[in-house]
């Protein structure tokens, strides 16, 4: 696992970020994709192809809807995990699922997605919503989703991405510059969380470099497909049989 002073600076960073803003995350994601986050996670989801009865892996979870999303899919007979390194936001996770009547089915699991607490080829999929930005070293987690899934499994990210058409790009960085830090911090109390999203978005890799790192780290059949223009993308690929 690569633990350079500033991979655990930035682990650190990170964590005590979402474990501040754990309690209004929903809300603010809501309000941030004007609730078009679902469709985005249930998109996510049919294209990891899990099926009834599988077996999903669900890295960064935080308050657990993209966790949520694959087991309403894999129905009662799956089993679906989400991890995190935040405990606020797998509290939130936990909350988010007390009442469903396929909560058992779900299992939280609190660790690092940089050194994955599970065995090689043991998932039907993985996914990742809105994490990889979040990492130190973004191939290093791409290989660790490529090594628990099973062959022939997907690995999914659904993440931020640079917008692609000319003019609304430019406006769309500015409101996400100006507004969404300003409500972050009315609904959170903390504005720097928000200006770190914003930071992070854009300074991220634009889907194709994603797509190709999905390649780097020994997936097939990568691609991204983008969504409202490329604000969103989701990447995706497949591990070799
Ligand atoms: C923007 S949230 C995404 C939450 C969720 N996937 C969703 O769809 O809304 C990013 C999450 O990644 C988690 N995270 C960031 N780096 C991580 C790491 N190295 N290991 C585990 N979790 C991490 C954070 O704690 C946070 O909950």
């Amino acid at each position: 696992m690569s633990n350079l002073p500033g991979d655990r600076a930035k682990s650190r960073y990170v964590e005590d970020t979402f474990n501040s803003i754990a309690k209004r995350y929903d809300l603010m994601n809501t309000l941030m994709t004007f609730g078009l986050d679902k469709s985005w996670r249930r998109l996510a989801v049919k294209l990891s192809r899990l099926k009834e009865g599988g077996k999903g892996l669900d890295v960064c979870c935080g308050t657990g809807m993209l966790t949520l999303e694959q087991a309403r899919v894999a129905g009662p007979a799956g089993k679906i995990t989400g991890l995190d390194f935040s405990r606020n936001m797998i509290e939130m996770a936990q909350q988010n699922i007390k009442d469903l009547s396929f909560r058992d089915n779900i299992q939280f699991v609190q660790g690092d997605a940089m050194d994955l607490p599970f065995e090689n080829n043991c998932f039907d999929c993985v996914t990742v919503g809105w994490g990889l930005r979040n990492v130190p070293d973004v191939l290093r987690v791409v290989q660790e989703m490529a090594r628990v899934v099973k062959p022939g499994g997907k690995v999914i990210s659904l993440d931020m991405a640079q917008p692609v058409v000319p003019v609304f790009k430019e406006f769309y960085w500015l409101c996400f510059d100006r507004i969404i830090p300003t409500v972050g911090k009315l609904l959170s109390g903390n504005k720097k969380a928000y200006k770190y999203f914003y930071n992070s978005a854009r300074g991220f890799m634009c889907q194709q470099e994603l797509a190709d790192l999905f390649a780097q780290a020994g997936l097939d059949e990568t691609r991204y497909l983008n969504l409202c223009g490329g604000v969103v993308a989701i990447v995706e690929g497949k591990k070799p049989l």
